[in-house]
């Protein structure tokens, strides 16, 4: 579908085509063999002829050689899928160019050209999603990584930067809304019923940047005044008369306070005179950072109390910051390549996180997002698809947009931050920030400003861009007369193309509390930099209880050796929330480790459980705790984190064992349960902590009681359903619910799609709840619903609503009979000729297999291979597939 690449081009750019080896095997692209472009396209003029069957596109590019570059006469713009109508050099049609592959070269003789060539693509028949395409009758763009060229040819490389006028006419009563990047220039109208505008964007960008937006249109309109005090106009756009205007309150109202708190956090300013976002229903990722003009996953954007649970509210404002944000951590200073795509998302993801800590509970935040770190990059990790946060080679690069790169990416900058310390980090930040500003820069441009502004030597700190692998941090302790050692050891596991790892710096923020008085005498910040180091404390007349990696400082996994009752201590009594959540896990994963592996005998067994409940017992008592915080404190360690403590794992029996321990806990504390959600079920709905907390608390007892008295759960689950005045309630209720076999089930489920039908996103839900369930029979459940007249393979969010969510269903995906493997494989064949990039993303649950106990694994296997015979498979999935197989 698209090129491949060698590095010996005439131009000396890597991106060489060799159309022979398209499909077979994809050519790597490598970071070593990056070189700058020969040309420079300081001026872009697009105009666009609007069509949802056809837009014909022009563009005239202004090119002039690049001093910085080898010189070459050879300009190489990329293509993908499209074909010239026309080509004109210096304004006179040519005939002297040819394609090579996917790719237009032109030879030109002097320093100077004005390039232009016409297209016409059909964007009603574009399922890629990639490029322009339409969604419900509205045009729109995606076009990092690699979409512009879809649209046009173009040298499609980030490294490009050039400033767009953009024109483009369409029929007024189809497309009476006409959105591109900067500020709309001028507009008027045209002949037969069409009309027309013209935007232009000052600050030169590369095309993964540029967006296009045209449909039947409504918007939201706000004001934002800068600190400089500059007006800004804000507007949030939906499709006209679906009802989603008025779900767009909260992402304005998170627009506003994002704008503000880059201003006051990071002193960064917003720069345009307009700022648009537009919610699309078909979208592959989650949204789009686009200058000016970003574009969103509808799910990211809508929001009210009926259709949205506490947990979507959250995830709008993170995501609509987070795309803010890369109006400076990523567009007005870009990449200088998509090897750097840390650059701007692993920062750009901090950036969002200690937003979302100050908007609401920075403990239940940081909670939050090691949890996805630890559920989804530690896998990640440890497995096949595994890769430093600065990869050194692709074949498709939207494989790497993935949770190391952003999420273990936003984690190597924080540990900057822990190191440099606040004041100083923003010091590193304003440095960056004022020396590449209108660049394409590197990680080690980063590094160096972070150096030179912040005062650090990372040095030794750059492994952490190269190495791939969770570091494994080995701790013990000795009590000797007065004195305490910690004996601190390091292992960087071997990951695919590195075998040898060195140590690298490990910041770990540690404390020694007496067990008698409950308290520390302050917090101390080691850095372990060698594979084995001591630390020595002197005046510890009684052996002290450890509480290391606090705040999570480090996304390291630590291995211990620490006695239950110190566990119990910290659970109860740590001062950082963080570290009294880890011990509650650490005390449920030690003993599921044991349990799993069996061997504990039935005494021990018992007394591993009755430790959990007492310590679950107290966080139910625990009057100091916020509900916000004893629901995060609730939470049992998910399947993925327990698999990731065991080398080889028996999904069958991790899940038994776990859902055996929560029926024990519930059984253990049922009173308890029956009162925590009767106390919380009396708090009214209001968006206030106190609020969100009692839901959370709610459905985390119904959870529990749903293991251990199922007869109970289900009569207060169907009660919550039907008192329900909002989503969250509803949610977790039907989400019990899903996974119970009585009569309630079907009646909620029913309900609820009927009150929900033609609500897009919220049909979403009632799939993946079903998807996502622990009832017996949820593999022919999801058969079942891949018939629904409401399900398709060309919308991105119904098919992760149905497929997404059983393949991080263990207890589904996992069935001992292979079938749902099987169902993957058939669901990435069926959908790989239609999305390959959405088809890609369901390669990582098979590629686990490696890790998995030999029955299941040979399924695994078996299901890979299966989709690798297939005759034609596209870049993505290949790649990820040929990976897992290794
Ligand atoms: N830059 C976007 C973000 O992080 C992600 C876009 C990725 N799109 C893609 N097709 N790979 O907000
Ligand atoms: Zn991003």
């Amino acid at each position: 579908m698209d090129i491949a690449r060698t590095p010996s081009t005439p131009d000396g750019n890597p991106e060489m085509a060799d159309a022979a080896h398209e499909i077979a095997s994809p050519v790597e692209v490598r970071r070593e063999d990056y070189r700058p472009f020969p040309w420079a396209v300081p001026q872009v003029a697009l105009d666009f002829t609007l069509g949802l069957e056809e837009t014909q596109v022009t563009a005239r590019l202004d090119v002039r050689r690049n001093p910085a570059a080898e010189a070459s006469p050879v300009l190489r713009l990329n293509g993908d899928g499209i074909t010239p109508l026309w080509v004109k050099v210096d304004s006179a049609e040519t005939t002297g160019w040819v394609m090579d592959g996917p790719d237009l070269l032109l030879t030109l003789p002097g320093e100077a050209h004005s390039v232009e060539v016409a297209t016409a693509i059909a964007p009603a028949a574009n399922t890629q999603l990639m490029g322009l395409y339409a969604s419900n009758g509205m045009l729109c763009t995606q076009c990092e990584a690699e979409g512009f060229r879809r649209i046009t040819f173009f040298p499609d490389r980030p490294d490009v930067l050039s400033t767009y006028t953009v024109r483009m006419s369409g029929d007024a009563g189809a497309f009476p809304v006409l959105l591109s990047n900067g500020n709309l220039v001028s507009s008027g109208k045209g002949e037969g019923g069409t009309h027309w505008a013209e935007w232009h964007d000052p600050w030169p960008k590369p095309s993964y940047l540029f967006a296009l937006v045209a449909g039947d249109l409504e918007a939201r309109r706000d004001t934002f005044t800068t600190c400089s005090g500059r007006k800004v106009e804000l507007a949030i756009f939906v499709r006209r008369g679906t009802g989603d205007l008025e779900r767009t309150g909260h992402a304005m109202e998170s627009l506003i306070r994002a704008m503000k708190w880059d201003e006051e956090v990071f002193g960064r300013e917003y720069d345009l005179d307009v700022f648009n976002i537009v919610a699309v229903s078909d979208f592959n990722m989650g949204a789009m950072e686009n200058k000016g003009l970003n574009i969103f996953n509808t799910r990211y954007v809508l929001a009210d109390p009926e259709t949205a649970t506490d947990g979507d509210y959250d995830a709008v404002e993170g995501v609509i910051a987070h795309e803010y944000f890369h109006n400076w951590s990523g567009n007005r200073v870009t990449c200088r390549d998509w090897f750097q795509l840390s650059l701007k998302e692993g920062f750009t993801v901090l950036r969002d996180q200690l937003f979302s800590a100050d908007m609401g509970s920075e403990a239940v935040k940081r909670i939050e997002d090691v949890r996805v770190l630890r559920g989804v990059q530690f896998p990640e990790d440890s497995g096949p698809l595994a890769h430093p946060i600065r990869p050194d080679a692709y074949r498709e690069i939207s494989n790497f947009y993935t949770a190391t790169v952003y999420n273990k990416g936003a984690e190597v900058i924080r540990m900057m931050r822990v190191l440099a310390g606040p004041e100083r980090f923003r010091k590193g930040c304003d440095l960056y920030f004022a020396r590449h500003d209108g660049e394409a820069a590197t990680c080690e441009d980063f590094i160096r400003a972070m150096e030179e502004g912040a005062g650090l030597d990372l040095t030794q700190f750059r492994l952490w861009y190269s190495q791939a692998g969770t570091p494994r941090v080995t701790i013990r302790m000795a009590h000797d007369g007065d004195k305490v050692a910690l004996h601190l050891s390091q292992n960087v596991p071997a990951t695919p193309g590195q075998p040898d790892k060195q140590p690298m710096p490990i910041p770990l923020k540690v404390a020694l509390f007496d067990p008698q008085t409950g308290a520390h005498r302050g917090e101390q910040l080691l850095v372990l930099d060698k594979a084995e180091d001591s630390f020595i404390y002197q005046g510890y007349a009684s052996r002290p209880v450890l509480s290391v990696n606090r705040g999570f400082t480090a996304p390291v996994a630590i291995a211990q050796d620490v006695p239950t009752s110190d566990l119990v201590f910290l659970a109860a009594h740590d001062d950082d929330p963080f570290a009294r959540y880890e011990a509650m896990q650490e005390l449920v994963v030690t003993h599921l480790k044991e349990a799993v592996s069996g061997s504990l005998s039935d005494e021990q067994r018992d007394e591993g459980r009755a430790a959990i409940a007492g310590a679950l017992r107290a966080v139910l008592a625990d009057e100091r705790l916020d509900d916000l915080m004893r629901g995060e404190l609730l939470i049992l360690p998910s399947h993925a984190y327990l698999s990731e403590q065991m080398l080889v794992a028996d999904p069958g029996a991790i899940h038994g064992e776990r859902q055996a321990l929560r029926a024990d806990l519930a059984r253990a504390l049922e009173g308890e349960f029956v009162a925590l959600h009767e106390r919380a079920s009396a708090v009214p709905y209001s968006l206030s902590p106190q609020a969100r907390g009692a839901r959370k608390v709610k459905t985390q007892a119904l959870i529990y009681l749903a293991e251990g008295n199922p007869a109970l759960a289900e009569k207060m689950a169907a009660a919550q359903y039907r008192a329900a005045d909002n989503m969250t309630d509803r949610q977790g209720a039907l989400m019990v619910l899903a996974g119970l076999q009585g009569p309630e089930r079907t009646h909620a489920l029913i309900d609820f799609y009927n009150r929900y039908r033609g609500n897009a996103l919220v049909v979403d839900k009632w799939f993946s709840l079903q998807a996502g369930s622990l009832h017996p029979q949820v593999l022919d459940h999801v058969k079942a619903l891949a018939e629904h007249p409401d399900f398709t393979l060309t919308n991105p969010n119904r098919v992760r609503a149905l497929y997404m969510a059983m393949a991080v269903n263990p207890a589904a995906f996992h069935d001992a009979s292979g079938e749902g493997y099987r169902m993957v494989a058939d669901l990435i064949l069926q959908l790989d000729p239609l999305n390959p990039q959405t088809a890609a993303r369901f390669v990582a649950p098979l590629g686990r297999w490696r890790r998995i106990e030999p029955q299941r694994a040979n399924l695994m296997r078996a299901a890979l291979e299966r989709i690798a015979a297939a005759p034609s498979l596209s870049r993505d999935t290949h790649e990820q597939v040929i990976r897992s197989l290794g």
